[in-house]
């Protein structure tokens, strides 16, 4: 079975960012071989700063091969080692109507909050599907919000199939229920546009100050609360073991527990599950050399397939 996800590289990768995509990517190692790459030409559809675009993509490898990436089992890459994807990206959108493209909440969210739509921009899915496409992928992790891209490419790959012949495999996303929207401090999805996130691996005080400013409600210290309805909850729930779970959901039912011990509870128990990969990202950030020969050996890999894929393509529509 092949899985495939991709990251944007446009900031610091933050707790929502981890446990919607990272940690399932990197445990569906376990299941099959992955394909995860660094969406940089996704990036570009609201970046327009080239060196900031080139530590981010670093920045995010590093993040990635720290939290357990594994680049011997995995083919791990940058997008744009592969542009066999942009042409692949052309022979698609030949077959998708822009009624669909224009059904696309991503882009209508993106469109709402006053970011002037270019065409990269609207046709973004299309990259998308190209990118699943292009592998050949059964499987693709993703947050909910990304899961209509899958469903447009999900189409394009049916009908393209059925106009042309059989070149693609139809793939199916895979939403993770337990995670699958993470709150961020204020109880909004955790997004870097909202400024309400905590960076996996930023400064500490900085993600202590911002753990500490999570909203929750006005129960009284000595009352009994509901961890259901907890933003501190909702966060340490995702750290927590179950018994480490069952313990919190206790104390805050047995009540005489306030919000504030809840958070620094989170704070600890975030520091600890996060520090020895802290510590390999350091040790892997000394060689500089390191990430640049992991991208590059993944992206060989990657674009025999790719190649493979679009040759099918080009002959199935008569180019060849
Ligand atoms: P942001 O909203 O901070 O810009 P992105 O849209 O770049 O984050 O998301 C990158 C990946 O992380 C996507 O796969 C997305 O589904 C996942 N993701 C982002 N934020 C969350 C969240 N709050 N909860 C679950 N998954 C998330
Ligand atoms: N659009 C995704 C995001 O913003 C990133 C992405 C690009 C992706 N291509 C992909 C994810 C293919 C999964 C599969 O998060």
């Amino acid at each position: 079975m092949r899985i495939l996800s991709g990251i944007q590289p446009s900031g610091k990768l933050h707790l929502g960012n981890y446990f919607g995509m990272m940690r399932p990517a990197i445990r569906l190692q376990e299941r099959g071989q992955a394909f995860i790459f660094i969406a940089n030409y996704h990036a570009l559809t609201t970046s327009s700063d080239g060196s900031m675009l080139r530590e981010y993509t670093h920045d995010v490898a590093l993040d990635f091969l720290a939290c357990g990436l594994d680049p011997e089992r995995s083919v791990f890459f940058r997008q744009s080692d592969v542009p066999e994807v942009t042409e692949l990206t052309w022979l698609l959108s030949t077959v998708t109507p822009m009624g669909l493209l224009e059904r696309c909440h991503a882009y209508k969210d993106k469109v709402a909050r006053g970011i002037t739509a270019s065409h990269a921009l609207f046709a973004y899915p299309v990259l998308m599907a190209a990118d699943i496409l292009a592998y050949q992928s059964n499987l693709v992790p993703v947050g909910r919000d990304q899961k209509q891209h899958v469903e447009v490419t999900r189409d394009l790959a049916i009908k393209f199939n059925n106009l042309f012949g059989e070149v693609f495999t139809i793939p199916e996303p895979e939403i993770q229920h337990e995670v699958a929207v993470v709150p961020g401090v204020d109880g909004q999805k955790m997004s870097k546009s909202y400024d309400n996130h905590v960076e996996l691996f930023g400064n500490e005080k900085e993600a202590r100050k911002r753990i500490m400013r999570i909203v929750t409600d006005s129960t009284p210290m000595e009352e009994p609360k509901d961890p259901e309805k907890c933003n501190v909850f909702a966060l340490y729930r995702l750290f927590a073991d179950e018994t480490q779970r069952q313990e919190m959901i206790d104390r805050y039912q047995a009540g005489g527990y306030g919000y504030g011990q809840a958070k620094k509870a989170l704070f600890e128990l975030m520091h600890e599950t996060l520090a020895p990969l802290r510590a390999r990202r350091e040790e892997l950030a000394a060689d500089p050399g390191y990430v640049e020969s992991v991208l590059k050996a993944g992206a060989e890999k990657a674009r025999a397939e790719a190649a493979e894929t679009l040759q099918a393509a080009r002959r199935a529509m008569g180019l060849e």
